[in-house]
Formats: C-alpha cells, sequence, structure tokens
C-alpha cells in the first residue's frame, strides 16, 4: 500500500512532543512491514536529514498561495521523506507552531493549509510525485486535518479518477486549529462546507472539526481517549461530532521507538542496563544527582517529571505534594518547558532546596533520557492524556510511573497494589489532590521494600511497548478507510 503520513514535526529532525517520536517511529514500522511510506514534513529552518536527496519537484500554484517545493529524501529507515519547501512560511527562527516568543505564526492558516493541500494533492491522480499516488492519506493532528477535506472534494470534483481514502488521527482534543471564518476563502473551503456540518465551529473556523467530519476513518492514540472524547468532558466542544461518527473512530495504543529508548542500547546514556543488570541504573541515578547538584544519596527515593509544563499534565498536583514527596529525604527532578507560572512555582522550591530540587527550564533530549534512567519513579498525574509516551519509557528503564487512570495512562500502566504480582506503577484512584496523595503514599510503600520494588521495576523492563501490534492495527484502519472511500460521500 502507498501511504502519505503527514505531520507538522518528525523526530528526530524536528520534535516539540509525542507526536514527533510516533511521526519519528511509526511509517518506518508501516515500512518494515512491507508498505512504500512518504512521510510529508514542513522543510524548517536548520533541519537536517541524513539521506540520498532526490530531485526537487515543483508543486503547482494554489491561487495567491506561495510557490512550494517538494524534496524527496529516502533515509535509513527505509521511508522517504518528502520536504515541504516552502522558504517564506517554514524557513523561521522559532518552533513549528509559534515564534521565538512563543506566540502563534500569524498566518498557521496558510502554513497547515498548504501542508493539508499538498497531503490531499499526494492522494489525487494530479499528484505531482511522477508515477507515485497514495493510496491512503494519514494526517496527524489539526495542522494536516484539512487533507481529509481536500480529498473529498477531489473525490466529488473528479469521481472517474481514483483518490486516496483519508485517515486523521487524533493527538490531542486540547488542539484544534480554529481560525477566523473569512479564512475560509483564502483555503478554498466550498460553500457546502462552510456550515455546522463542515468547518464551522461556533462562528469560526475549526481545522480539525473539518477533518473529524470528512475523513473515511478517525484513530485516536489509546482506546480509553477514544471513549473519552466522545463526552463533554474530554471533547473539548467535538464531543457531538465524534459520537455522530463513533463507528468510523478507533483507539490504537501509540508504541514506543525501542532503538531510541531502550536503556542497553541508549547511547544518550551514561552507563547502559538492562533488566539483568540494575547496577548501572544505580551508576546513572549517582550521575544524574551529581549533574544536577542534587545530595548524592543512593537511598534518597528520586522522582522525574519530563514535560511540557501545562495544566494538562498535572504539574501543579506535584507542587502542591512537594512536602510529601520530599518527606524522608525524597529528590525531584524536573525538566520541562512552558506555563511560566509554574516555571516560576517549581523554580523557587529550587532554590529554595537545591539539594532536593532541581528543575531545568527549556527541551533537552539527553536530559530527558537520564532522567527517565537516573529516577527512580517518575510523575505524570495528568487531567488528561491522549496515550502519553514516558510513563511507557519509564516502564522501560525500570523507573516505575505514577500517573492518573485517564486516557493511555489507563491502557498502558498496571496498578501494582491492586495487581502484587504482575504491576508496572502506581494508578490514581481517583483524579485530584487525594488521588495523588494516596497514589503517592503507596508508591513510598513499595519503595521502602527492595524486593516489592525490583518486582515492579522488572515488570515494566519485560513488558514490550514497540510499535509492531499498533503498526498493524493501523493497516486494518486504512483498509477500513479504504472500503469506506470506495462506497461514496458519507
Ligand atoms: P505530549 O506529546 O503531550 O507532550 P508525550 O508523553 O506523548 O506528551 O510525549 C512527550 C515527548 O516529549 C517525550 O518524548 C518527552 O520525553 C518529550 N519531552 C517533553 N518535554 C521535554 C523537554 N522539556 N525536554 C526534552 N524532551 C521533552
Ligand atoms: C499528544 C498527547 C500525548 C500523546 C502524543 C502522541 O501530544 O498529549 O498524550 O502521547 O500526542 O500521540
Amino acid at each position: 500500500m502507498n501511504i502519505l503520513f503527514a505531520t507538522p514535526e518528525c523526530a528526530p529532525y524536528v520534535k516539540t512532543g509525542g507526536l514527533g517520536d510516533v511521526s519519528g517511529a511509526l511509517p518506518a514500522a508501516l515500512a518494515s512491514l512491507g508498505h512504500d511510506v512518504r512521510v510529508l514534513l514542513p522543510a524548517y529552518k536548520g533541519m537536517k536529514v541524513h539521506g540520498e536527496i532526490g530531485d526537487g519537484v515543483d508543486l503547482p500554484a494554489f491561487g495567491p498561495w506561495p510557490a512550494a517545493q517538494l524534496l524527496p529524501v529516502r533515509v535509513e529507515s527505509g521511508v522517504t521523506m518528502l520536504l515541504l519547501a516552502c522558504p517564506s512560511l517554514y524557513q523561521r527562527a522559532g518552533g513549528p507552531y509559534v515564534d521565538a516568543s512563543g506566540h502563534d505564526y500569524e498566518d498557521n492558516v496558510l502554513r497547515f493549509g498548504l501542508l493539508s493541500r499538498v497531503a490531499a494533492l499526494l492522494g489525487t491522480h494530479a499528484t505531482p510525485m511522477a508515477g507515485w499516488q497514495a493510496d491512503v492519506v494519514h494526517a496527524n493532528d489539526w495542522p494536516c486535518a484539512l487533507a481529509p477535506l481536500y480529498l473529498a472534494q477531489a473525490r466529488a470534483d473528479v469521481p472517474w479518477h481514483r483518490t486516496a481514502a483519508s485517515v486523521i488521527t487524533i493527538h490531542n482534543m486540547a488542539f484544534q486549529g480554529v481560525f477566523p471564518m473569512h479564512s475560509a476563502d483564502l483555503l478554498g473551503i466550498p460553500g457546502r462546507w462552510r456550515g455546522i456540518d463542515g468547518v464551522e465551529f461556533w462562528g469560526q473556523l475549526s481545522m480539525l472539526k473539518a477533518g473529524l467530519q470528512l475523513a473515511d476513518a478517525i484513530t485516536t492514540v489509546s482506546p480509553t481517549y477514544a471513549r473519552e472524547i466522545q463526552t463533554p468532558d474530554f471533547g473539548a466542544g467535538l464531543d457531538g461530532v465524534l459520537r455522530a461518527r463513533a463507528d468510523r473512530l478507533t483507539g490504537i495504543l501509540n508504541g514506543i521507538d525501542t532503538q531510541v529508548w531502550s536503556p542497553a542500547h541508549d547511547t544518550l546514556l551514561l552507563h547502559p542496563y538492562s533488566a539483568g543488570d540494575f547496577a548501572g541504573k544505580a551508576r546513572n541515578k549517582a550521575a544524574l544527582q551529581k549533574q544536577l547538584g542534587l545530595a548524592a544519596d543512593p537511598k534518597a527515593m528520586l522522582f522525574g517529571v519530563v514535560s511540557r509544563l501545562t495544566s494538562q499534565k498535572g504539574i501543579d498536583l506535584v507542587l502542591q505534594h512537594l512536602d510529601a514527596l520530599l518527606a524522608g529525604g525524597g529528590q525531584l527532578a524536573v525538566l520541562g518547558l512552558g506555563d511560566p507560572a509554574l516555571q516560576q512555582a517549581l523554580g523557587e522550591a529550587a532554590r529554595r532546596l537545591p539539594r532536593q530540587v532541581h528543575v531545568t527550564v527549556g527541551f533537552n533530549e539527553q536530559l530527558a533520557h537520564r532522567i527517565e534512567a537516573g529516577a527512580d519513579c517518575f510523575l505524570m498525574p495528568s487531567r488528561f492524556e491522549p496515550c502519553g509516551l514516558n510513563q511507557m519509557y519509564s516502564q522501560a528503564y525500570g523507573t516505575p510511573p505514577l500517573v492518573s487512570a485517564t486516557g493511555g495512562l489507563a491502557d498502558s500502566v498496571t496498578d501494582a497494589t491492586d495487581d502484587t504480582a504482575g504491576g508496572t506503577g502506581f494508578v490514581m484512584r481517583e483524579s485530584g489532590a487525594p488521588g495523588f496523595a494516596d497514589a503517592l503514599a503507596r508508591a513510598k510503600q513499595a519503595w521502602a521494600d527492595p524486593a516489592t520494588w525490583r518486582r515492579i521495576q522488572s515488570n515494566g523492563m519485560a513488558r514490550s511497548f514497540g510499535w509492531e501490534g499498533s503498526a498493524g492495527r493501523y493497516v486494518d484502519v486504512y483498509r477500513h478507510a479504504q472500503a469506506a472511500a470506495h462506497q461514496g460521500p458519507r
């Protein structure tokens, strides 16, 4: 099958969160199942992609939009990257979505309108890649979410030509790509899809809603989140749309890239280790304590956090329970970036208690790996979590996670109090402060008994979180999407 995987970020080239990791690993897993996978990604400033670069392909002009090119690069994993080169839109200081001062780029509607449009074009008979047309266009999150609409439009305009099936994956309902309705002209949204059954969302234009309305199949990144987003508490205003399309919605748990996230092969660690060699983990802990200026105490229970600092991630609960975390010599190592108020509150704690708390504000891949390896227990008390990857990395690294019972956290961590033989972490029994306090007390109790702790660590390390199973489930969804596409417009 020819699969076009469209994404605004892809590790290791450009990453702000879990979507980057997924985009780096899932296409390679699909390619290893024998599919021809091409990843469409904007060519951002400073991005280095190593591989054999093919000839640039000019894209047709879309009205007044700036001219753009596709640069094909065949990379080691067997995937072809299609870099969408449009210097005036993508060659900028700052991240993929925000400028250097953290504000959304004013022309995001065009930047990601173009990404969606090119994704769709690659699934039509007018594909610019000579001889290659996608059978399935897999669009990820709001920045690609207009692709299903453009494909539906192509299918209606030229029904005698074959047009790819469309799949949209929701990585986070909190980000929807909402713009003023007048953008519909610029984007070329046909009149019939400007209303409530199309892109309209409280008088504005929602890119995500377009994708949810018009994709042949919808997936999200865990089975529990697939259920949650059909309720008002988690649906971010689109739960009604999702309920109406529930027969097209599937939850597929993300995998992890076991080449990158395995303690035995992790090139970013000072001391690689495995389930058969916990001494290596102790050495990583000592090195981390030293690096961060924490007391060099092997017996101190070291809690780790690597996270975007937003209300989603429940970091306020960590702050609220600081005394309980640090009681008896506990330590906390945080790596994160985001909400200035959270950064400041964490920074104050670190200044007050430098031997027990360390906070690194920034994005640091190496430190993220070293915290996963050096911490004893990983904290992830998210308010909602579509999938979450760090709780899986933590289990693979023998660092039992403390998590809330939501989304992919609920689907990937087994509570060690409930399941004393097979538990891999600590799952909050209720949300909010009481749930966190109770789970923390249970984690500390387990830590006090080294044999119990070792069993929980080993259980997590024995789990397989690779992409093999989930990649196969995506292929099933692609086939269902193709069948649905053939049945004509919905
Ligand atoms: P989300 O995508 O919601 O941020 P995930 O758990 O799915 O959450 O993925 C987050 C990814 O980003 C993980 O690979 C994590 O290690 C990484 N990450 C988050 N914050 C940082 C940071 N400050 N520095 C380095 N890596 C980070
Ligand atoms: C989003 C979610 C996270 C998920 C990631 C990759 O950023 O917040 O839970 O793991 O996407 O799917």
